[in-house]
């Protein structure tokens, strides 16, 4: 009989999988490469490689020329674009390119900034990664007040009575993550959402850590900005910017002359990173492959994504609850976040453990050694291993599962930590 995790792993089709990602082939000193690092940062599929060195070889121009090649990229930006807008179901002119999640969040609070001052509040939270509180920290130099809500310490989990209390009619926005990038809860950001807009408040979501992971829609969310990063979900290092058409038309953002006044040009300054921008095309086209090849009968690209994530989530769950159940027979091992498989659905696969008498730096040394590539430390989840007091320590060693990743990939990962820690 055909185990549960056997099945989903037919529907992913595994070899498949893994013959689009050239770098999972790697060995290192004779050891297989077992990329655990998803959260800092994903493999890319050869389609990718190939659409950024292509645009390099034959379409490498600025924007608005008179002449083929320029025609070309600007082509090639509306076609990513729209990609992207499938990806997050919006349209094509919500969605702005930049460099990474940090500046284009940095370019909102600036933008909103203006509008902001004493008596206005912002409520953050305790889980969430450096980029989605120090740009809004910033406008306390304006008087705005920034109020932080609470977590639950037993599960990672945010407090959501403290965070109920926290949004008043002063709040102006309440700035959540979709996902911890350091415990992996995944929040409740719809419920964090009415909520925000029950008081007049605006949401700005992060989904950097849940991209890979599920699916996004900022339709049904109803957020007003939701960002993310394509190098989180198999693309090239780039940030992805969705703002409702109505505050990228009023916000005033700080921009160049040159700049139109068109969204989401007025928020897309200097030259863009035009062969990512290529990259980022490739990698949506690389999920949407991935859902036909699951589910032929997925006529849109929207579709394709969405028949995309469903065998990822089943995939990834598969293996992260062999792998939570593997650590947790290690003697002294502590696993931060929700534990419960009953819960598994709040929880994507990305674990934080500490190791009795180890500190995660000696473990990601010695795990590194083995092939295996974990990330150590606080991954600039700063609040979160402060409140939880590991920072001084050293912070967590962080396991991230990834849909490439493969049951004995989790089971030869458990033997070897077992074999470290002795
Ligand atoms: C949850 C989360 N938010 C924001 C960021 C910052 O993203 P970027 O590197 O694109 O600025 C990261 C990066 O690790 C992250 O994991």
């Amino acid at each position: 009989m055909l185990t549960a995790q056997t099945e989903t792993m037919n529907a992913l089709d595994l070899a498949w999988v893994r013959s689009q990602f050239p770098a999972l082939s790697q060995t290192f000193k004779g050891h297989p490469a077992t990329f655990l690092d998803g959260p800092g940062g994903t493999q890319v599929p050869q389609r990718v490689i190939e659409a950024v060195s292509d645009y390099l070889k034959r379409n490498n121009a600025n924007t608005g020329g008179a002449y083929t090649t320029s025609r070309h990229t600007d082509a090639m930006i509306a076609g990513a674009r729209s990609a992207m807008a499938d990806f997050l179901s919006c349209d094509p002119e919500e969605v702005v390119f930049g460099p990474n999640m940090t500046s284009l969040t940095f370019a909102v609070s600036r933008s909103m900034g203006r509008e902001l001052g004493p008596g206005d509040e912002i409520v953050l939270t305790q889980l969430d990664h450096d980029a989605n509180i120090s740009p809004w920290r910033a406008l306390e130099e304006r008087g705005v007040n920034i109020r932080m809500a609470e977590i639950r310490e037993d599960d990672c989990t945010l407090d959501m009575e403290d965070l109920r209390r926290k949004i008043t009619k002063r709040t102006k926005l309440v700035a959540v993550g979709y996902a911890s990038n350091a415990v992996g809860t995944i929040n409740p950001v719809e419920e964090i959402i009415r909520l925000a807009h029950e008081r007049g408040a605006m949401a700005y979501v992060d989904a950097v850590h849940y991209a890979p992971h599920g699916p996004i829609d900022v339709g049904a969310l109803d957020c007003d900005f939701l960002v993310c990063s394509t190098y989180k979900f198999f693309g090239p290092h780039m940030g992805v910017l969705y703002g409702k058409r109505e505050h990228l038309k009023r916000l005033e953002p700080y921009k160049v002359r040159a700049n139109t006044n068109a969204i989401p040009n007025r928020w897309e300054w200097g030259t863009l990173n035009h062969e990512c921008i290529a990259g980022v095309a490739a990698c949506v086209d690389y999920l949407v492959d991935l859902g036909r090849h699951v589910n032929s009968s997925a006529s849109t690209r929207r579709e394709a994504v969405l028949a995309a994530y469903d065998v990822i989530q089943k995939h990834e769950r598969g293996l992260m609850e062999s792998l939570i159940r593997g650590l947790l027979a290690i003697p002294g091992l502590k696993l931060y976040g929700i534990s419960d498989p009953k819960r598994f659905d709040q929880r994507c696969p990305t674990l934080a453990v500490r190791i009795k008498g180890h500190t995660p730096l000696e473990l990601a040394t010695r795990l590194g050694e083995f092939g295996f590539f974990t990330w150590d430390g606080n991954y600039y989840a700063l609040n979160l291993t402060e409140r939880l007091d590991v920072e001084k320590d050293g912070g967590f060693l962080r396991i991230g599962l990834a849909h490439y990743n493969t049951a004995d990939e989790v089971d030869r990962f458990v033997t070897a930590l077992r074999k470290i820690v002795g």
